[in-house]
């Protein structure tokens, strides 16, 4: 097994365990030298980097290119790249799909689904590709479901997450992010869970670990933060003050 994720594996339910999102040389650069153990190139990308409304409209082009600058910054987080909407719609074309993520030098791969994709994850993992799944909401569901939704709210959504959960570890997945789902359920689910869980949006200490869009961490995109983000910087505040700063610098040859 891939020493780094045989490390992720070793912290589960000993010490928290973070992951973020990447899209760029600089970023994954600054976010390795910080410590974190898992560096995400999230689809999220589709949204906070090039301004589509989700995440429906990002292809495997996009992934390549960001991936790649995300590998060649990063020493020591996993890197995991995320597999688009309809990249993987048939075992075969998950596959495919990976192998083209493993080629630019990712760790492994991350795609949405549980009971319904189980089959594609097997695939997967049995061509020797390391998989964090992702149960709870979808991000690529977001129109067929009618918008962000908290997951979980009732006892047949609890449930449904919970097989996702479980179809995701007969298939072989050494993780899985449990999204904006209610805390109670997040917390049971780990509970249950074998690999190592990561939760966004389903509250602190529910999971293994944590995942944060980088922008809603830094404080990068204030146009949309999730509620359940907890920024720690206000990056683009500081962006505008010091472009203005600059403009009004600027002096003319008279
Ligand atoms: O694309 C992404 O950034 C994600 C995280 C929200 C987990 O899938």
């Amino acid at each position: 097994m891939n020493a780094k994720i045989a490390n992720i594996i070793a912290k589960k339910g000993k010490e928290p365990i973070s992951e973020l999102t990447a899209y760029d040389y600089p970023t994954a650069r600054l976010l390795d030298e910080a410590g974190v153990d898992m560096l995400l190139v999230g689809d999220s990308l589709g949204m906070v980097m090039l301004g589509y409304p989700d995440t429906t409209h990002v292809k495997l082009e996009h992934m390549l290119h960001h991936g790649a600058a995300v590998v060649r910054a990063v020493k020591n987080a996993l890197v995991i790249v995320d597999m688009p909407i309809h990249t993987y719609d048939t075992p075969e074309q998950a596959l495919s799909t990976a192998r083209a993520l493993m080629a630019i030098g990712a760790d492994a791969v991350k795609l949405e689904g549980g009971v319904e994709k189980e089959e594609h994850i097997r695939t997967i993992v049995q061509a020797g590709i390391p998989v964090q799944g992702h149960i709870g909401l979808l991000p690529q569901k977001v129109k067929e479901d009618g918008g962000f939704r908290m997951k979980g709210r009732t006892e047949e959504e609890a449930a449904a997450i919970m097989l996702d959960m479980e179809a995701v570890v007969r298939a072989g997945a050494f993780s899985v992010v449990i999204e904006c789902t209610k805390h109670s359920v997040a917390a049971a689910i780990t509970k249950a869970c074998p690999i190592v869980t990561i939760g966004i949006g389903a509250g602190n200490g529910t999971c293994d670990g944590e995942v944060s869009v980088i922008h809603d961490l830094i404080g990068a995109y204030p146009w949309f933060v999730p509620g359940f983000a907890r920024p720690k910087a206000n990056v683009s505040a500081e962006i505008k003050r010091a472009a203005a700063e600059w403009i009004q610098s600027i002096s003319i040859n008279k």
